[in-house]
């Protein structure tokens, strides 16, 4: 690429509602459907909304404003930001994109693939009366533990290949032509799936019963610090943050944009999708309770167990359309999965093409190539073991500690005050100070260091998951030492043009 294409020309979204919708799309995924409405159930009801807005607006809002003023700054992805603050930290940037390339994309893809098995399975409702034996023995064949890796699952594999041919395409037809195109399609898509089951379950008997579970306030629980982590360590998840991604889908905006408003719209639009997305989940749950002789209790579970068992559960007890129903609340996973995997693709392919200048397609198709290799671990009979152990490390401690190193940087050695001038020069209206940099400096890295100490003290105390030790050292914790050698590595190659170019071109 020609040095002066590469400074001047950075791909940009063709319109200001394509970025919306794209970043919304890598916020909506399979942690709102599945992950958002369990948590609420486990932890109060109504009462854990409070912490959960609270998190959003003290910690959520401003760090989305955060990512999304950086890469509008130093129109770079995640490394080249970083770098261009200091080449110090760039090493940061290139972590982020790395363990979430190399570890989140690689199981949540397996993910999308079980959905897209149970789109197909929906048509002759293959899960029978006992979608639980289905599921572990019968789809997954799960093995004894982590190291009994048994045999690839070949369904599996099949659908995991479709997943990261999709993933290929959408990216490797660049910024306006696949990601913004793709997001057009499945947010509208999406959202009015999401209506038609969520008014589809609101009409069964028993439904306002489940909806009354959901949002029952029980406030004694908020005295338990759990809950507020939950609810904290959630908004990190569902908004994405601390992916790279946000930077990245920001450094492609034009230079007029709307940064604190389209903030808040991407925010907000992701935590009313989750709570929408309850009311469908715990109507369902609520006519389970109605057509059994079940305990609610009985008939709720956890991320995992409530998409693949006790919604096939509830699926199959319908009084009709059946099929219908099934279809739909699959599809609704495989889009929300789809639209956030192709954003992470995005970050890596677009820190790559920035430090090495390789072209799109060539960096895509290597990625996309390497992605499907790097998830066929998570196809064996273990691969459930592996997925969680990986997701439990990554999310917990890998997005926790390089946002708790995102606030330092930016807060306090790039200075919020200045990044809070450039965001609110490019914005409609200014960026409260006392909030934004209270939060950025203080609450946010204030907040994130006490859930990492926390996770860490549970963690010495009781073996995560009760898996053996060996299990959780060599495939969590390596696994985040592995992706950061990597990254130093990376960021000690020489750039071919300085970050800091491409910002003093549009200055
Ligand atoms: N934000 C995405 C989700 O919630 C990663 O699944």
């Amino acid at each position: 690429m020609k040095r002066d294409v590469f400074v001047h020309h950075r791909p940009q979204w063709k319109t200001h509602i394509g970025f919306v919708l794209a970043a919304v799309g890598s916020a909506i995924g399979l942690g709102n459907i599945w992950r958002f409405p369990y948590l609420c159930y486990k932890n109060g009801g109504g009462a854990f909304l409070i912490p959960y807005f609270i998190a959003l607006f003290l910690v959520g809002i401003p760090l989305m404003i955060l990512e999304i003023g950086l890469g509008h700054k130093m129109r770079g992805s995640s490394p080249a930001s970083f770098a261009s603050i200091s080449k110090k930290w760039e090493w940061l940037g290139w972590w982020q994109v790395i363990f979430v390339m190399f570890g989140i994309v690689l199981y949540y893809s397996v993910v999308i693939a079980w959905c897209l098995n149970f789109f197909f399975y929906s048509f002759n409702l293959s899960w029978g009366s006992d979608p639980n034996t289905f599921f572990f023995n019968k789809f997954l064949i799960t093995s004894s533990g982590p190291f009994d890796l048994g045999d690839l699952r070949t369904p599996i594999l099949f659908s995991l290949l479709l997943v990261w041919l999709s993933n290929w395409i959408i990216v490797f037809s660049g910024v306006q032509k696949g990601l913004e195109r793709a997001n057009k399609i499945f947010m509208p898509v999406l959202v009015f799936l999401t209506l038609v089951i969520v008014f589809w379950s609101l009409r069964l008997p028993g439904a306002k019963e489940g909806i009354a579970i959901y949002l029952k306030p029980d406030f004694s629980r908020l005295r338990d610090i759990k809950v507020w982590m939950d609810a904290f360590s959630q908004i990190f998840f569902t908004l994405s943050l601390g992916f790279g991604i946000m930077v990245a889908y920001a450094s492609y905006l034009p230079k007029k944009s709307h940064i604190i408003r389209d903030s808040f719209t991407i925010s907000l639009f992701n935590c009313i999708f989750s709570l929408i997305a309850g009311f469908g989940v715990f109507s369902i749950l609520g006519y389970m309770v109605h057509s059994t002789s079940k305990e609610f209790s009985e008939v709720v579970s956890q991320s995992i167990g409530l998409a693949f068992v006790a919604y096939p559960k509830a699926i199959s007890m319908l009084p009709a359309f059946q099929r219908g129903f099934g279809l739909i609340f699959f599809s609704i996973l495989v889009i929300a999965g789809l639209s956030s995997a192709i954003s992470i693709l995005e970050a890596f392919t677009s820190a790559i093409i920035d430090k090495f200048h390789y072209p799109r397609k060539v960096v895509v198709s290597g990625l996309s190539v390497a992605g499907f290799l790097g998830s066929i671990i998570f196809t064996t009979q273990a691969g459930i073991y592996w997925l969680d152990i990986v997701d439990h490390f990554l999310t917990q401690y890998g997005l926790v500690l390089a946002a708790i190193f995102e606030c330092i940087v930016v807060g306090w050695i790039y200075k919020a005050s200045r990044l809070r001038e450039h965001i609110s020069h490019w914005s409609m209206g200014k960026l409260n100070k006392w909030w934004w940099d209270a939060s950025v400096k203080l609450i946010a890295p204030g907040v994130l260091v006490a859930l990492l100490v926390s996770s860490l003290i549970e963690e010495f105390l009781t073996p995560y998951g009760g898996y053996p030790w060996l299990a959780i050292i060599i495939i969590g914790r390596d696994w985040l030492i592995y992706t950061l050698f990597f990254a130093l590595i990376v960021a000690s190659h020489p750039w071919r043009v300085e970050p800091r170019e491409r910002i003093l071109s549009w200055e």
